[in-house]
């Protein structure tokens, strides 16, 4: 037990990442422990409250009191423009619009990668889950990144990553129409750094499954380092497993982790709430 005080109580869930936080919903609301929440999740890079299951309501307060919550359109913009509070993380057509494009959260990737400002957090509370699979995995790109030799670590310094919505769809989709690729080729990329240099003055990895290809290298040599970084931060030492409970709610820093749910079946019935905090640090800070 590292942390407790009459209200919270907060366990370390592996020594690289993640933190469980034992703490009542009223607490949890009010604000008063945002500080606490914002600097553990930081530090921990995923934050567990377990079995609190809020309301689609107090999932919005708690992400107010924790940073400014962006509203989201779950996949292309409804026909009245409404954006969502609360977006919905399914498999199932019925159910989200982004249904399809969601089986690309099978595969390590960090939120917002193709942007000039990724979002700073993320929260998923569980509403119903699959009976198998859909386990969520997060890995620690600032303890990855501080556990690689330091020459590699001066050697990645300036190298800068081009990440690209056709890289991600390939994977779903490995053999499109060409009229498929030519569409996910005119979608969303831009060049990133490899190495996010935080104010903090932490650095992480910028990798997943959105990265293309590195500027000024030869494909394979650009592969080749791409997947060697990608296995390395995945290592059992740097990822934390969470297996669901309902009611569940887990929060995670975008900034400095990756992400990807574990296979589950569209027709399964697994729902999680999601809402998201709006980022204030550029890829290029530096
Ligand atoms: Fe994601």
């Amino acid at each position: 037990m590292l942390i407790k005080n009459p209200v919270m109580a907060v366990t370390h869930l592996t020594p690289a990442i993640g933190a469980r936080v034992e703490i009542g919903v009223d607490a949890m609301l009010s604000g008063d422990y945002a500080d606490e929440i914002r600097s553990l999740l930081e530090a921990r890079g995923v934050l567990v409250f377990p079995g609190v299951s809020l309301s689609d309501e107090q999932q919005v307060v708690f992400t107010g009191t924790i940073g400014e919550q962006i509203d989201e359109f779950s996949g292309t913009v409804p026909e009245n423009g409404v954006r969502e509070r609360i977006y919905k993380v399914s498999l199932d057509e019925n159910v989200a619009r982004t249904a399809k494009s969601l089986r690309n959260s099978f595969f390590w990737h960090l939120d917002g990668s193709m942007a000039e400002v990724p979002i700073f957090a993320s929260i998923l509370s569980a509403k119903r889950l699959s009976d198998t699979g859909g386990d969520t995995e997060f890995c620690s790109t600032y303890a990855a990144y501080d556990a690689l030799p330091e020459l590699e670590k001066a050697a990645l310094e300036h190298l800068r990553v081009v990440h690209a919505a056709w890289a991600l769809q390939r994977n779903a989709d490995p053999e499109p129409s060409y009229a498929d690729f030519k569409r996910q080729r005119s979608g969303p990329s831009r060049s990133q750094p490899l190495v996010w240099k935080h104010r903090s003055g932490r650095k992480s990895l910028v990798i997943g499954a959105t990265a293309a290809y590195v500027e000024g290298m030869d494909y394979l040599d650009s592969l080749d380092l791409l997947v060697r970084l990608r296995d390395w931060a995945t290592q059992p030492q740097f990822v934390y497993r969470h297996r669901w409970s309902i009611g569940d709610t887990v929060m995670w820093d975008n900034s400095g982790t990756l992400h990807r749910a574990l296979p589950y079946a569209a027709d399964s019935g697994r729902l999680m709430h999601r809402t998201v905090l709006k980022g204030d640090e550029p890829f290029d800070c530096a």
